[in-house]
């Protein structure tokens, strides 16, 4: 699963980059996302451009199975017993998948807007550790006995990056700001959960996951604040502004705020995006 082997080397960043979105088959897109990483942090690897290596496919490559449905039409499951478990395993790696092809999708998409090297470094790492998060589910699954595509899984997930395409300030609100600090006010009771029930393989890879997301809401709090300040506008009113304009409904408390804190995304930031409370 985590073969790092040589079988294509790609010839830029952006051509790696798109060849891991565009593949249908889990195990390349893994496969690739550890060849390309370890070539880049080699220094092995040019940036490209998009007009040269191909521009980023709308939609990412995914296997036949899972069925993808729209997120009204998903089954209502327990999440209780071992079909409860499983479920919620299945949907955290369809989660991981989609974050695998969301990071790659912004390294490849905006590599034409001028940027540091490091932020390239923070990102491939991101990728890096997407791909190693989908991997450790899928391994998880397979020893409760089940596998990725056993059960639908929904497809909302992509639409953000469809809608943000144009802009990577918004690009960057919405997924690291968005929906992987929501990752960081969600995962911690999940872990509890599971050490509850006696599942500590599975709370060990959540607190891997954990961990890893801090960073990667940090990595999108230092860009976000970066790109606002070349622009001169104040990061906190940008980003009411992209979350208005690009994601449905309020941002849903209890938040993380310490966690959140700790990654450079303060209360300023999504506290006025909350429903108002009593
Ligand atoms: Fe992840
Ligand atoms: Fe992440």
């Amino acid at each position: 699963m985590t073969d790092t082997g040589e079988k294509t080397a790609p010839s830029s960043l952006v051509a790696g980059a798109r060849a891991i979105v565009a593949s249908p088959d889990t195990a390349e897109k893994v496969r690739l996302a550890y060849a390309v990483s370890r070539a880049w942090f080699q220094r092995d690897l040019a940036l490209g451009a998009p007009s040269r290596d191909g521009h980023m496919p709308d939609r990412p490559g995914r296997p036949d199975k899972p069925e993808l449905r729209a997120p009204r039409d998903m089954p209502k499951r327990s999440l209780t017993g071992k079909a409860g478990r499983l479920a919620l395993i299945h949907s955290l790696a369809h989660i991981e998948l989609n974050a695998v092809d969301l990071t790659w999708d912004l390294i490849g998409r905006f590599a034409a807007v001028r940027l540091p090297r490091s932020y390239y470094d923070d990102w491939v790492r991101v990728g890096l550790e997407e791909a190693k998060h989908f991997a450790m589910l899928q391994d998880r699954l397979s020893q409760l006995g089940a596998a990725y595509g056993d059960l639908p899984a929904h497809d909302g997930l992509w639409q953000a990056a469809q809608d943000t395409g144009h802009d990577l300030a918004a690009r960057l609100a919405i997924i690291p700001l968005v929906l992987e600090a929501r990752g960081l006010d969600i995962t911690p009771p999940m872990i509890d959960k599971a050490r509850e029930i006696g599942d500590e393989d599975t709370a060990k890879c959540l607190e891997i996951i954990y961990r890893d997301e801090k960073n990667h809401v940090a990595f999108g709090a230092k860009w976000f604040r970066f790109l606002c300040d070349r622009q001169g506008i104040r990061p906190e009113p940008a980003f009411h502004d992209f979350v208005r304009r690009h994601f449905r409904g309020p941002l849903k408390p209890p938040f993380n705020d310490r966690a959140r804190s700790e990654a450079g995304l303060t209360p300023g930031f999504y506290k006025p995006l909350a429903p108002l409370v009593g």
